[in-house]
């Protein structure tokens, strides 16, 4: 199977809706310029929530090939919960894709393998391909090996999928994010396979076959090749090098 590789953005809190148009304007030129065939890699952006519908208007008026997605998302449907945004919003404004369960807001934000599991059903349950994000501290690596929690938050956060579902996983050590100390590539390697396994588990083989695993932390221009090359890593979770036209573009161009 071909998986088309996927390279994903995640701004996090950062540039407001009027930057978020110049970069996405400027991100699509550098790579149009730079020939990218975007049916070959996908690359996608996160901005924050308030961006959404400038990032959408943009790309729908300019036929920007670009993909864009949320960072979150409610488990709820509607009602009484203040300050969430839910999954009917996000379809509406024609996101392709939601970040969940990210270590951010696993961490900060006391999320639980049940939120995510409820957060995962209400974006498929809208068409919206969930990215699903697993990874181990260091003190998790330490006690349990590298494996073992990633691949018990993946079991958790499908508890409610079945069938043919469009989702990505990936997989972020969190002792990897924004600290310059990216995984190797065999370190990836090993999780994402791992990970294939429970897809191939709990979905079977046609749905593990197809969908992406990616790998975060750390992600730059300089060693985005050597995870690429990788046979279960399809594509990459980037955070700060995101924020860098030239660097996130050039992880695009990975080969
Ligand atoms: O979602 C992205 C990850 O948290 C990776 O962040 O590339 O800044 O390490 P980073």
């Amino acid at each position: 199977v071909n998986r088309t590789p996927l390279i994903a953005g995640n701004w996090k809190m950062n540039l407001d809706h009027l930057q978020a148009i110049a970069f996405v304007q400027k991100l699509a030129w550098n790579l149009t310029e730079a020939k990218h065939d975007f049916s070959a890699v996908e690359v996608a952006v996160f901005p924050p929530f308030t961006d959404l519908r400038s990032v959408q208007t943009l790309v729908s008026a300019d036929k920007l090939p670009l993909a864009f997605g949320a960072q979150d998302v409610s488990e709820h449907v509607s009602g009484a919960y203040t300050g969430e945004i839910s999954a009917a919003f996000l379809a509406q404004l024609e996101c392709r894709y939601v970040i969940i369960g990210h270590s951010e807001r696993r961490t900060l934000h006391g999320e639980t393998d049940e939120q995510v599991a409820a957060k995962v059903a209400a974006a498929l349950a809208h068409d919206i391909a969930p990215i699903i994000c697993v990874g181990e501290t260091a003190e998790d690596l330490e006690k349990h090996g590298p494996s073992a929690v990633p691949v018990a938050q993946l079991r958790a956060a499908l508890a409610g999928v079945s069938g043919a579902a469009d989702l990505v996983v990936a997989y972020e050590p969190v002792w990897a994010i924004g600290s310059g100390q990216a995984a190797t590539p065999e370190q990836a390697e090993q999780v994402a396979a791992a990970l294939r396994a429970v897809l191939v588990e709990l979905l079977g083989d046609d749905v593990a076959a197809k969908t992406r695993i990616l790998y975060g932390g750390s992600v730059k221009s300089g060693n985005i090749a050597g995870f690429m090359r990788e046979p279960n890593v399809d594509g990459a979770l980037v955070g700060g090098a995101s924020l860098d036209i030239n660097e996130f573009a050039s992880i695009s161009r990975f080969k």
